[in-house]
C-alpha cells in the first residue's frame, strides 16, 4: 500500500525518520547515550582488520562505513564490490572479521564473497534487512537494519538504515578498541539520536526547491556528482540513483579526481552536483568547485548555511541543509539526492518503482 504517495519510492523516502528511529532503538541506548553491545561473536577489540563486501547501494553504504571504522575504531578496512571481492584472491587474515551488507540478503555475488571469507576462517557479520535470508543464515552475527519492507527497486530507506547500523557498529568498535573515549561515544550517540528529527525537518522543507531543480535536470543528458570524505560515496550513490530511475547518465567522482580527467567534460550542458557540508574537507571541495565554475560549468550546491555563506560562487541552485555533525551528514545528505532522482524521474515519466532492466533482488551472478 502506497498510502497517499504516488510511488513506493516516495513513500520509502518519507519513511526514513521512522525507520531510522526504529534501527537506532536497537543499536543505541538513548538514556545512557551509549551504543549497545551487539557485536555477538565478533570481537572488534581483537580483529586486526575488517573486510566489507556488497553490491550497488549496499556497497556504497559500506564505503561510508570504511571511513567510520578507520576513523573511530582505527580499524583498517578492505572493501570491494562483491563481484570483484570474490575473485581477487585477497590475502585474508583468518583473525579478521568480514561484514556483508545486503538489503535482500540474497544477492548472489555478496553471498559468494561471504562463503569465500568463511572458507578463509573469518568471522562473518551480516548487515541485512531480511533476517530470514541466505546471507543472514550463513553469518555468525546478524545486524538487522530494521528498515521494514522496501518495495521500490531504487534503494532509499535501506541505504540510510544501513548507514545508521554501520555508524553504531563503528562507534561500538571504537569503544571496544579504546580509540573512542566515553565522552566521544556520548557525543556521537547524541548526534545519532538527533537524526530522525533533523530528517523530518529536511523532508518537510526541501521539496519545492528540489522539484524546481528536477525540472531542469530532466532536460540533461549527463550529470556529474562530486564529494570528498564520506560525501564521495554519497556522490556515487546520487549518480547511481539518478541513472537507475531517470536513465540520465550520471557519474560520481571524488572531488579531488576532477582534474585527473572528468574536468574535460565540463560545459554548460552538464550540471555538476557538489555535495559539501561545511566540514574539514570544505575548503578543498570549494576549490574544485571553482575549477568547475571557471570552465563555465553549472553547479548545484548541496551544503549547509555555513557552506553557502562561505562559498562566493554563483550556482545554478543551492540546497541548504541544517548544520549537522559529520557522523550524521551522510544520512541527512542522502535525502536531497534521493528526492532529486525521484522528482527527475517523475518529470520524465519513467516507471520509478520498476525501472527497466532492473530487479529488486539480484540472485544471479
Ligand atoms: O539486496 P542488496 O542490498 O544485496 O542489493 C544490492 C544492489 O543490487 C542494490 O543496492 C541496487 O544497487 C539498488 N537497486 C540500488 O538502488
Amino acid at each position: 500500500d502506497k498510502g497517499n504517495h504516488r510511488h513506493f519510492m516516495e513513500k520509502e523516502i518519507h519513511e526514513q525518520p521512522e525507520a531510522i528511529s526504529h534501527a537506532l532503538g536497537h543499536y543505541v541506548d538513548f538514556l545512557e547515550h551509549a551504543v549497545r553491545p551487539v557485536a555477538g561473536s565478533i570481537d572488534f577489540a581483537k580483529v586486526p582488520s575488517l573486510a566489507i563486501s556488497a553490491c550497488g547501494t549496499a556497497y556504497l553504504a559500506g564505503l561510508v562505513g570504511k571511513y567510520w571504522f578507520e576513523r573511530y575504531a582505527r580499524l583498517p578496512v578492505e572493501i570491494d564490490v562483491a563481484s570483484e571481492f570474490r575473485y581477487r584472491e585477497i590475502p585474508l587474515n583468518p583473525e579478521s572479521a568480514a561484514l556483508f551488507i545486503s538489503q535482500s540478503g540474497e544477492t548472489a555475488d555478496t553471498l559468494a564473497s561471504l562463503r569465500y571469507c568463511k572458507e578463509h576462517g573469518l568471522k562473518i557479520g551480516a548487515v541485512v534487512n531480511t533476517r530470514e535470508s541466505s546471507i543472514a543464515r550463513e553469518s555468525d552475527a546478524v545486524f538487522p537494519i530494521l528498515a521494514g519492507p522496501e518495495i521500490g527497486v531504487a534503494s532509499t530507506k535501506a541505504f540510510t538504515c544501513q548507514l545508521t547500523v554501520l555508524a553504531a557498529l563503528a562507534i561500538g568498535a571504537g569503544k571496544a578498541r579504546g580509540t573512542l573515549t566515553a565522552a566521544d561515544e556520548k557525543a556521537l550517540v547524541r548526534h545519532l539520536a538527533e537524526m530522525p528529527r533533523v530528517m523530518a525537518g529536511v523532508l518537510n522543507t526541501i521539496q519545492p526547491s528540489i522539484e524546481q531543480l528536477a525540472r531542469d535536470l530532466s532536460k540533461c543528458k549527463d550529470v556529474l556528482y562530486l564529494g570528498r570524505g564520506t560525501s564521495y560515496p554519497l556522490a556515487m550513490e546520487g549518480a547511481l540513483k539518478l541513472k537507475e530511475i531517470s536513465y540520465i547518465h550520471a557519474e560520481g567522482y571524488a572531488a579531488g579526481e576532477l582534474k585527473h580527467g572528468p574536468i574535460a567534460l565540463i560545459d554548460e550542458n552538464m550540471p555538476v552536483i557538489v555535495i559539501a557540508p561545511h566540514d574539514r574537507f570544505f575548503e578543498k571541495t570549494v576549490s574544485n568547485m571553482q575549477e568547475v565554475a571557471a570552465r563555465g560549468g553549472r553547479i548545484i550546491f548541496i551544503t549547509d548555511a555555513k557552506g553557502a555563506a562561505a562559498s562566493k560562487l554563483e550556482t545554478m541552485a543551492t540546497i541548504v541543509l541544517p548544520d549537522v555533525d559529520e557522523v550524521i551528514a551522510p544520512m541527512i545528505y542522502s535525502l536531497p539526492i534521493q528526492l532529486l532522482a525521484y522528482h527527475t524521474a517523475v518529470f520524465m515519466g519513467t516507471d520509478v518503482d520498476q525501472p527497466r532492466n532492473l530487479a529488486k533482488s539480484v540472485t544471479v551472478e
